[in-house]
């Protein structure tokens, strides 16, 4: 039984922008029920503030001195299902309407990560392991040993470090050390932050935590390499020994086709067809798309950035649409990628639907209603859509990166073997290759399609083996 502080940036429930926080709202329940003591602190974003600060229980305010900049901070307590979790108060800092993207990121998330430290004497919890995610949180393992080195309640908290998008570094100007850290130049020269000319949030997690983990095991080995490894390739290099990659899963009590509340219509996994066909005639309606049971719906969920492979599906759309096909998107993201989506939904109302929103419910009615679901991204540390994808018997057609790779199984025809479809390189040749040969398997041999969705309602896409994994990376330390 450990003591474990998430440290993150974002979660579920509370706040989303991407992938993280379904991890960190999904994984300390699983860790919980398995008999450990998980809490989360999340930053008390203005949207957390807006719709539930008053619920909240206030625990404290305290000083934070940042080097030059002297402010306080309020901790607030909540507690979700079986987790815990404390929202470090700062107007100015965190009541914005986005999260990220300011130019004081540097700023607000050292003061977070200072503040998250200094709240610990105020909660009736003291962490044995502090597991830290992405770039925001990478300086909270060396502030722990310089800061409060004389500390022994800090010095012997263990640190466990997880990546889940190596190319979001934080990266700054080396003023940053004693502006916002009171740190003096030494940890510049002596190479501990140090990345190119300036210091790196991501790179001094990596280089002080015990344990480093990342969301699958394709994505463990990619980032050792030049390709994708985000100029970071050497100093995970020299920390492989330490570096572990472990699959994310998904909640499987809120993604549930026999209870989701959102679904035009509950179906049974043995028994997936008549349901699903329903809630592809509530959705072709609800999107003003021609009504048709047989057509071959392809679904795209996401944030819409040059990482999803956006491009690759721009590049061929007018095939795309030449095709007997839907094609329902919802996402937003990079201004470019929208205004060419909306171009094109706009020229084919009756088979192409963009909706330029971030909207759970309808991505609820997506996952559940479409017969394919695309993914064909660049680079994918793990990708949780095609897990909810295959959750909801849509089958996945996805570039075999990162956790895409490791989680969907293309179909072998002579085997009879796969749970969606994929392709090796990140060419739009190769995409509308698979998307052709997908096509014709849900035409032309209704049966193996029929036991692709069989073959992917089976897979495990639960927390549970990971979460075990997760436990032994905490014993281990
Ligand atoms: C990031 C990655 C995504 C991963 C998620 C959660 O959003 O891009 O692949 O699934 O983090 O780990």
């Amino acid at each position: 039984m450990k003591s474990v502080l998430f440290v993150a940036s974002e979660g579920l429930p509370f706040i989303k922008s991407g992938g993280l926080a379904d991890v960190v709202g999904s994984l300390p329940e699983i860790l919980n029920n398995k008999g450990n003591d998980v809490r989360v602190v999340l930053p008390l974003y203005l949207k957390i503030a807006k719709n539930n600060r008053d619920g909240f229980e206030r625990i404290a305010t305290y000083p934070i001195d940042m080097g030059i900049i002297h402010t306080i901070a309020t901790v607030y307590k909540t507690v979700s299902g079986n987790v815990t979790y404390y929202f470090i108060e700062h107007q100015g800092y965190f009541e914005r309407d986005g999260l990220y993207g300011y130019a004081d990121d540097g700023e607000r998330f050292a003061f977070y990560q200072k503040a998250v430290l200094e709240m610990l004497p105020h909660v009736d919890f003291w962490p044995d392991i502090m597991h830290c995610h992405d770039w925001h949180t990478g300086m909270i393992g060396a502030l722990c040993k310089i800061h409060y080195g004389y500390d022994e309640r800090y010095t012997r908290i263990k640190h466990v470090y997880t990546i889940h998008n190596l190319a979001f570094q934080g990266n700054y100007s080396k003023d940053i050390l004693g502006s916002c850290f009171g740190l003096s130049d030494e940890f510049y020269y002596n190479g501990y932050m140090r990345f190119h000319d300036g210091v790196s949030f991501l790179k001094t997690g990596l280089m002080t935590c015990d344990k480093i983990t990342t969301v699958s095991d394709t994505y463990s080995k990619e980032i050792l390499t030049r390709a994708y490894g985000e100029n970071m390739e050497g100093v995970l290099e020299s920390r492989k020994g330490d570096l572990v990659g472990i699959v994310n899963g998904i909640n499987v009590f809120e993604w549930n086709t026999k209870t989701d509340p959102l679904l035009a219509k509950n179906f049974d996994k043995r028994n997936p067809f008549s349901g699903k066909l329903e809630n592809k005639r509530a959705l072709q309606q609800e999107l003003g798309l021609d009504q048709d049971d047989d057509v071959l719906m392809i679904g795209l969920v996401s944030r819409l950035t040059w990482q999803k492979g956006i491009n690759l599906i721009l590049e061929r759309i007018e095939e795309i649409m030449e095709m007997r096909v839907q094609f329902v998107i919802l996402g937003t993201g990079e201004a470019d990628i929208e205004a060419g989506l909306r171009y094109m939904a706009d020229r084919n109302r009756n088979k192409m639907s963009y909706i330029q929103d971030y909207n759970e419910a309808l991505a609820h009615r997506i996952y559940a209603s479409c017969d394919l679901f695309l993914m064909p991204s660049l680079f994918e540390p793990c990708g949780i859509g095609q897990l909810i994808a295959m959750h909801y018997g849509s089958l996945p057609l996805v570039r075999e990166t990162g956790g895409l790779k490791d989680t969907v199984q293309p179909y072998n025809e002579y085997t009879k073997e796969g749970t969606g479809f994929s392709f090796t390189n990140f060419s739009s040749q190769e995409l509308i290759n698979t998307l052709y040969y997908a096509a014709h398997v849900f035409y032309d041999d209704k049966k193996s399609w029929r036991m692709l969705v069989k073959n992917a309602l089976s897979v495990d896409v639960s927390w549970e083996l990971s979460a075990d994994r997760y436990i032994e990376v905490y014993n281990s330390l």
